[in-house]
C-alpha cells in the first residue's frame, strides 16, 4: 500500500509530530510505503512530492511548522468546485499517477472540507484536524492550540507587571478569526478581566464601567484580552487599536495596546500538542490499514475516535454562552464585554 501525507493552510505545532506519527505507524506497523507531498494541494498538481522512511521521519517530533511547507489554497479549490469536469479529472489522475492507495490531508476547517470533496470524486482520502484556531468541528480539541495558549497566556503574564507598574489598561490582541477558544483559554488562564471573543460580540458601554468600577475599587490596572475577529461596529480598524483608543479616550485611562500576531503559531509544539499529534497520526494509519477512508480522526471525550468528513465539512466549532469558561468567568465577574 502507498499513501502520501500533505499539510495545508496555516500552519501550526504539532504538525511534524503528527506527520512522523502517520509515517512511522504507516511503515513500521503496517509495511506502507509513504511520500510527503509538498506545499499542500497544489504539490499533488504538480508531484510535488518526496519519500518519506523511519530516518528522514527522525528529528522532527519537536519542530514547529511542517517539514512539507504548505499552502493557503485557492487555485487547488477553484479546480475542486469547478463545473468543469476536466479540472476534476486533472486531479485525479495526478492522485492516480502518484499511484496512491490513500492520501492523508491534515489540516484546518477548510481543509477538511476540501478532503471530503476529494472524496466525492472517488478518492480515498483521511482527514486530520489541525490549528491553533481549535475551531474544527467534530473535534473536541485541535493540535497547536495547547501551544499557542501557552504562548498566549506567557504573554498576558509579562503584561500584568507592566500594567501594574505604570497603572495602565493592556489590550491584547490574540489570534482566532472565527473563534475566541485561544482568547478565552488565555485570558482566562493569564486572569484577563475583560474578554472579547467573536461569538460574543461586544456592548462599550460595557467594557468602559468594568474598567473605571475597577479603578474604583483600588485596581490601578486592567488587561483586556480580545480576539482578532470581533467584529468591530463602524470601524475596520485592528480590534488592539481600536479598543486601546476608545478606553483610552472613554475612560481618561492610560491604554497600551499588543498585538501578538503569529509569534501564536510559530516554534516547538508543547508535550500534549505532541501527544496527540501522534495519537491522531497514528489513529490515520491505522484507519488506513483497516480500509476506513473519507474520514477525519478525531478527539471525542477524551478517546482518539473519527467521524465522517461529510459531517465536518463546512461548519465551526464556536465558544458558546454555555462554555464551561465562559460561564466560570461570569460567576467570578470576569467581564466578556456584553453583560453587565
Ligand atoms: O491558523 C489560524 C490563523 O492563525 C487565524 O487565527 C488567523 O486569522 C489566520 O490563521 C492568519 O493566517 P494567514 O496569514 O497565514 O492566512
Amino acid at each position: 500500500m502507498k499513501i502520501g501525507i500533505l499539510t495545508s493552510g496555516g500552519d501550526c505545532p504539532g504538525i511534524n509530530a503528527t506527520i512522523r506519527g502517520v509515517g512511522k505507524t504507516a511503515i513500521n506497523n503496517y509495511g506502507m510505503k509513504v511520500i510527503g507531498i509538498q506545499n499542500g494541494f497544489s504539490g499533488l498538481l504538480y508531484k510535488d512530492v518526496i519519500d518519506l522512511s523511519d530516518a528522514s521521519l527522525s528529528g522532527i517530533l519537536n519542530l514547529g511548522g511542517t517539514i512539507l511547507g504548505t499552502a493557503r489554497e485557492k487555485v487547488f479549490r477553484k479546480k475542486i468546485t469547478s463545473p468543469d469536469e476536466k479540472d476534476q479529472e486533472e486531479i485525479k489522475k495526478c492522485y492516480h499517477e502518484l499511484g496512491l492507495d490513500c492520501l492523508v490531508c491534515i489540516g484546518g476547517n477548510g481543509t477538511q472540507k476540501t478532503t471530503w470533496m476529494l472524496s466525492e470524486l472517488g478518492l480515498n482520502v483521511v482527514g486530520i484536524p489541525k490549528t491553533i484556531d481549535n475551531d474544527v468541528y467534530g473535534t473536541d480539541v485541535t493540535f497547536g492550540f495547547d501551544t499557542a495558549v501557552n504562548i498566549a497566556t506567557d504573554a498576558i503574564d509579562r503584561l500584568h507587571s507592566t500594567a501594574s507598574s505604570h497603572r495602565r489598561v493592556m489590550v491584547i490582541e490574540l489570534m482566532g478569526h472565527h473563534a475566541g477558544w485561544i482568547t478565552l483559554y488565555a485570558g482566562m488562564a493569564g486572569g484577563a478581566d475583560i474578554i472579547l471573543l467573536p461569538e460574543l460580540g461586544y456592548n462599550m458601554k460595557v467594557i468602559i464601567d468594568k474598567i473605571k468600577k475597577r479603578m474604583e475599587m483600588g485596581k490601578a490596572y486592567s488587561i483586556v484580552a480580545v480576539a482578532e475577529g470581533i467584529e468591530i461596529q463602524g470601524s475596520s480598524e485592528r480590534p488592539a487599536m481600536y479598543f486601546a483608543r476608545e478606553i483610552e479616550r472613554q475612560t481618561g485611562f492610560e491604554t497600551r495596546e499588543t498585538v501578538l500576531g503569529y509569534i501564536q503559531r510559530g516554534g516547538s509544539p508543547s508535550p500534549a500538542d505532541r501527544n496527540l499529534g501522534t495519537l491522531l497520526g497514528g489513529h490515520a494509519a491505522q484507519l488506513i490499514h483497516e480500509g476506513k477512508f473519507g474520514r477525519m480522526v478525531a478527539q471525542i471525550k477524551n478517546k482518539i475516535d473519527d467521524v465522517p468528513l461529510e459531517e465536518v465539512a463546512g461548519k465551526l466549532r464556536l465558544v458558546t454562552v454555555d462554555t464551561p469558561l465562559v460561564q466560570q468567568g461570569r460567576r467570578m465577574g470576569i467581564s466578556f464585554g456584553v453583560w453587565v
